[in-house]
Order: structure tokens, then sequence, then C-alpha cells
């Protein structure tokens, strides 16, 4: 008990409200395709070409290639605004705005979640609600900060309404923002929270319990599994869990420093 309740001091442990799931689905309008841009001199350059060809695969053979190809060319201006514009599926008929994502462009770590809720959606960036704090003190136990060599990224970038579990549909939408951010970031490691983000970024829907403590990548680009901070707000003994999973994503990066990839 006593190393659970230093565990939770340590990541700064308070009781906040849960976020609720509601059935409901939004209607789907056909995409736009964003126009192709020019690149932004003023936009960090892609890191070294080491998810080519996990970008490449994910992107063939979908429905809607075309829009996915034009996507993964954008740079960070323009993939910006083509976020913002979206309208490729119904989550965009009732958000505020997009929230793209927030964080050092060329972090070396990525934290993804899964969309934003009433709060995000407000403020247009991701995780400055209850579950947000609370990711804060998890990046504060290993020594991170949000806005010092880390990205914060979503699943899906609009609000789904009543803050309900995003659709396949909606996931698969948003996923050429998400793979783009990715290939841009270029991170040294990937932090996956929570169910959405596993099934999104991983193409994987095998539970949390499954997959946390397994070696797991994209591309070239080691990732760990955890639990949603909303989720943990309300699983107090899962908190523990996510610290082991922190603590283990903290010596693979620890790991790839000491060894890194030749590119
Ligand atoms: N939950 C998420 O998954 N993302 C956010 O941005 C906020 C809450």
């Amino acid at each position: 008990m006593r190393k659970q309740a230093a565990i939770l001091q340590e990541m700064g442990y308070t009781l906040w409200q849960l976020r609720q799931s509601t059935p409901e689905h939004g209607e789907q309008p056909q995409p736009p395709v964003p126009a192709e841009k020019p690149s932004m001199p003023e936009s960090p350059a892609p890191k070294a070409g080491i998810l080519d060809s996990a970008a490449k695969s994910a992107l063939s053979g979908t429905a809607s290639d075309r829009r996915a190809e034009t996507i993964a060319t954008l740079d960070w201006a323009a993939l910006t605004e083509a976020i913002q514009e979206c309208h490729a599926c119904g989550l965009c008929a009732r958000r505020r705005q997009a929230v793209p994502g927030i964080g050092d462009r060329t972090a070396d770590w990525l934290f993804v979640g899964e969309g934003p809720g009433a709060e995000e959606d407000a403020k247009g960036e991701p995780f400055v609600g209850q579950a947000g704090k609370l990711l804060d003190n998890m990046l504060a136990a290993i020594g991170l900060r949000r806005d010092h060599n880390v990205y914060i990224a979503n699943a899906v970038k609009c609000r789904p309404e009543g803050n309900r579990t995003p659709s396949a549909e909606e996931m698969a939408a948003c996923r050429p923002f998400l793979l783009r951010q990715i290939a841009l970031v270029a991170p040294k490691l990937i932090v996956l929270l929570g169910k959405s983000s596993v099934h999104s970024v991983l193409k994987d829907d095998r539970s949390l319990s499954a997959l946390r403590k397994k070696p797991l990548s994209f591309g070239a680009i080691p990732v760990v599994v955890t639990y949603h901070p909303a989720y943990l707000l309300r699983n107090l003994p899962e908190k523990a869990k996510t610290w082991e999973d922190l603590c283990r994503a903290r010596e693979i990066f620890r790991e790839s420093e000491a060894h890194p990839l030749l590119e």
C-alpha cells in the first residue's frame, strides 16, 4: 500500500470527474480533398525518413488514398489548416474548433490520446481538462513537460459529442492527419494513451492489458501502450500499472539514446 501511495503521490493523484460515453453517431459528409500546398520555409523539415515504409504501407489500398496521399505531403502550416478546415466526418458539425496538437514539433516523445473534450474544443489545445492535469503529472513523474521535447496529439481532432469514444470511421478519417504528425515530428518514442490511440496508430484492437508490456513499434519507432488518463481517474489500481509503463518507456528511450538507429 505504501508503494502505491508513493506512486500516486508522485503522479499527483486527484479525484476528478469522468468522461462519459454516449452511443450517438454523426452524419458523414463527403471529404473535400485538401489542396496540395508548397512547403513553408519556417516549418522544421521532417527528420530522417525512418517512417517511410510504415507510412507507405499504412496509406496504400485504402478507400481515401488520394486524400491520405495529399495529407502525407503537407508541411506543418498546411497540415494545421487542413485539420482546421476538415469536413471528412460528422464530427466537424458540432466542433467549436478542431484541435490539431500541441508541443515541440521536433520532440523525441509523442503522446497520443483519443480526442478533444469540451475544454479542449473550447481552447483548441489537447489535454487541457482534468485528464490533461493528470497527463501533466504523468509527464512530470518521468521528468517531462508538455512544452519541452514532448508533442501531444489525438486520434481524432474534433470533439465527439458527449465525449463518446470516436467511431472506427471517424478515426480512419482522421488517421492521415495523425500519420502526418508522426512523420513530421519523427519522435524517438510514441506513447499511446488508451484503446483509441492504439486502434488508430497500430490498427490493433487487442485489449490494453494484452498489449501494454509487449515490444511494439510503428515503423522503426518504439511504441509503449498504456491507459488513458481519463480512465485512470476512475480506476485507481491501474495507475500503478501506468507508472510501470512510463518507467518502461523511459528505459526504452534511454536505450535508444545509448544505441541510436543508423539512418
Ligand atoms: N482526452 C483525450 O484523449 N484527448 C484530449 O485532448 C483530452 C482528453
